[in-house]
């Protein structure tokens, strides 16, 4: 049986995935969590769907090894391609960023014009386009992939001219549409809000996957019974397959905060 007291398991390609970590710790603070960043294989945005698929059952195959009351695929990339086949091999729950995200992209449209930015993989799969028009059919969504997004905010160069000259040229598409709600499609995007929102302006919604999901986590542990006892301090363990250092050292900037247990995996 499924102890409660075990830690929610989040993975990503490397560590966009903290973004959706932060929203569920600030939510959910009595929840151990164990994340899981495969740093030796990012990314995962310019990969085939059979590869990200294979990437994403041994990243699962990791965390339920540790034992996790509940799986979160913190990469759009692996949500686009990976949650069919995980929901079929895992008995623990499995929640993605797509279907969240784009609830909440499509409750919040006033013009129904919604833009969705993502890595080519999820841009190119078409999941956040169908997930939009299943909720409703109406929404005219324009999608873009924005490629260099993700190093630079890697190397927190998410300020200044460089990247609003990136996000412009690549949301002179969503301009031009009008959309009135933009979704962050990719784990790392959140970190470049400030620029996105300068380029889109004020009366455009930005719409980060990572609030709704939150908001999801808290919704199906408490529909499974499975909320961790109260009062407990929770604890964060961090996973890496590459060097825990650089981990730590670039997983502040996403965090806010200084990272402690910071370890090693192998997969094989
Ligand atoms: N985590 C990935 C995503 O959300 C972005 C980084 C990558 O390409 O692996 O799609």
């Amino acid at each position: 049986m499924t102890d409660r007291a075990e830690a929610i398991g989040i993975f990503d390609s490397g560590m966009g995935g903290l973004t959706v970590l932060r929203a569920i710790r600030e939510r959910l603070p009595s929840e151990p969590l164990l994340y899981l960043g495969d740093t030796a294989r990012v990314p995962y945005g310019s990969k085939s769907a059979a590869t990200v698929e294979r990437y994403a059952q041994a990243c699962a195959g990791v965390l339920v090894k540790q034992g996790v009351k509940l799986l979160v695929v913190a990469c759009n990339t692996a949500s686009a391609y990976a949650l069919p086949c995980l929901r079929a091999e895992l008995d623990a729950p499995v929640l993605g960023v797509i279907e969240p995200g784009a609830q909440a992209a499509a409750s919040q449209t006033r013009n129904g014009r919604v833009g969705v930015i993502g890595t080519a993989a999820t841009i190119g799969s078409g999941a956040y386009q169908e997930a939009l028009l299943r909720v409703n059919e109406d929404l005219r969504v324009v999608a873009q992939h924005c490629p260099l997004f993700v190093p630079l905010a890697e190397e927190g160069w998410t300020d200044g001219p460089v990247p609003r000259q990136v996000a412009s040229h690549y949301l002179a598409s969503m301009r031009q549409a009008e959309v009135d709600t933009l979704v962050l499609g990719c784990t790392h995007y959140p970190l470049l809000k400030t620029v996105i929102g300068e380029v889109m302006g004020d009366s455009v919604t930005l719409i980060d996957s990572a609030e709704a999901t939150s908001a999801v986590v808290a919704e199906v542990l408490g529909g499974a019974g499975l909320v961790a006892p109260e009062g407990e301090t929770a604890r964060q363990r961090f996973l890496v397959t590459d060097s825990p250092q650089r981990f730590a050292e670039a997983g502040a900037r996403f965090l806010g905060h200084e990272l402690r247990e910071v370890e090693w995996v192998d997969f094989s």
